[in-house]
């Protein structure tokens, strides 16, 4: 029932892309297809995302590994387009191991992935805190994604592939000028010790995954890219400057695995019901006082890495044509649709006049929608508002998230 890659589709790699600013709840349709593929890749980014994974009982936060990595059947790849801090690594596999799973055994981590050291981190904050001293804060995760994609731009970034060299020369190289311009010291030795240490561990998961996928695919084994943070945070398609530093469509995913376009059969677009932001920048639809409060409370609205509170508003339907449309989406997973159950008026953004988002409005059903599994049992009017979203993007809805379990789940 669940669908792997599409038959129909061109291809056989299926990608699960978040539609609007992150955070669209990509973990649970990842978890759901997941025990259906060979292989879960992660394209870009580092760990500036964030996703809770259960384990032993316990929710722990991910930021790096991708959130299919506890199906222990799957290869697990970090592609080239990743910039990696190793102790944020280690950390995340000591925590699997506790629970008894090891992963390093089916961890191919890409040879051309940067590494992101501490001093990154300074430097993001350095920046950040500048930044927001003239009012123009970007709101970024402070986890080093900027100042590491900076680097590898420059081309003077250090990537996976010298994990087991002594990399002492490099840092000493770069400590004078960041002391120079930034005030922030480098500690050269301890950022080298941290990376003997991670070496010990990872060294042998660091491969070419460009060759690794691509006998994947000759083996007819199907491949799972887990989109990290989402389209409108793109670097060039997205709400510049208020967006990441990387790549985060289906295109950048491709280019950031190393695999060719025409793998590509399915793409999965995730977008809440409604739509929140953390960070900076433009939200048309954004809604204060009490009704995003309440979006934010029941949708449980805080940032899973920052912890900061996230900003919510209504869904706004430009963006998500726009989405669909650089992605190719083949499908639509609405997300949190049982957070709108008290609403008595919903409202969607459908375009804009003189800076302020013009809306339609939409009934509620005011009754609980929590856990509904068949379209048929969802109240006629979330069938409206469902059917309106297919319609305006012309996306099919194929999905429908009604709670958090793995079941609350409708699919049509
Ligand atoms: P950076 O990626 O840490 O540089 O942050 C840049 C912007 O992207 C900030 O507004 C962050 O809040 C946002 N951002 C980065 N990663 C995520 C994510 O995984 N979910 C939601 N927002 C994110």
């Amino acid at each position: 029932m669940l669908m792997k890659a599409n038959s129909a589709a061109v291809g056989d790699c299926t990608a699960v892309i978040g539609t609007q600013w992150g955070d669209e709840g990509k973990g649970k349709i990842i978890d759901m297809l997941a025990a259906e593929y060979d292989v879960i890749a992660r394209a870009c980014g580092g760990a500036n995302a964030g996703h809770t994974i259960v384990v032993a009982g316990k929710k722990h936060v991910f930021r790096l590994l991708p959130s299919g990595c506890l199906h222990e059947h799957a290869q697990i790849v970090l592609g080239s387009g990743m910039v990696i801090h190793l102790p944020t690594l280690i950390e995340e596999i000591d925590l699997l191991r506790q629970a008894g799973i090891d992963i390093v055994p089916r961890l191919k981590i890409s040879h051309e992935a940067h590494i992101l050291f501490d001093f990154h981190k300074l430097l993001d904050g350095a920046n950040e805190d500048h930044r927001a001293k003239t009012g123009k804060g970007i709101g970024t995760t402070r986890r080093g994604i900027g100042p590491a994609y900076c680097d590898k731009a420059a081309r003077i970034g250090i990537r996976m592939e010298r994990i087991s060299e002594n990399l002492a020369e490099d840092l000493s190289a770069r400590k004078d000028t960041l002391q120079r311009a930034y005030g922030i010291t480098i500690d050269v030795d301890a950022e080298c010790r941290c990376i003997e240490e991670s070496a010990k561990i990872v060294a042998s998961s660091v491969t070419d995954t460009v060759a690794f996928l691509s006998a994947m695919r000759s083996s007819r084994k199907h491949i799972l890219i887990e989109g990290a943070q989402a389209t409108l945070l793109d670097i060039d398609h997205g709400t510049y400057p208020y967006v990441t530093s990387s790549s985060t469509t289906v295109a950048g995913a491709l280019q950031g695995l190393g695999l060719p376009p025409q793998c590509i059969g399915e793409v999965i677009g995730v977008a809440k019901a409604y739509c929140t932001r953390v960070g900076a920048g433009d939200f048309l639809t954004e809604v204060q006082g009490e009704t995003g409060e309440r979006l934010r409370e029941r949708g449980g609205e805080y940032g899973s890495v920052t912890k900061r509170p996230r900003r919510c508003g209504w869904l706004f339907l430009p963006d998500l044509q726009r989405s669909a449309m650089i992605n190719g989406c083949t499908c639509l997973n609405i997300t949190k649709l049982d957070v709108l159950d008290t609403e008595e008026v919903i409202r969607i953004g459908v375009g804009e006049s003189q800076g302020k988002a013009v809306y339609k409005d939409f009934a509620g059903w005011m009754c609980s929608t929590a856990g509904v599994a068949s379209y048929e049992r969802l109240p006629k009017n979330a069938q409206v508002l469902i059917e309106c979203i297919e319609m305006e993007t012309g996306v099919p809805i194929r999905y429908i998230g009604t709670g958090q379990g793995r079941g609350e789940m409708i699919i049509r």
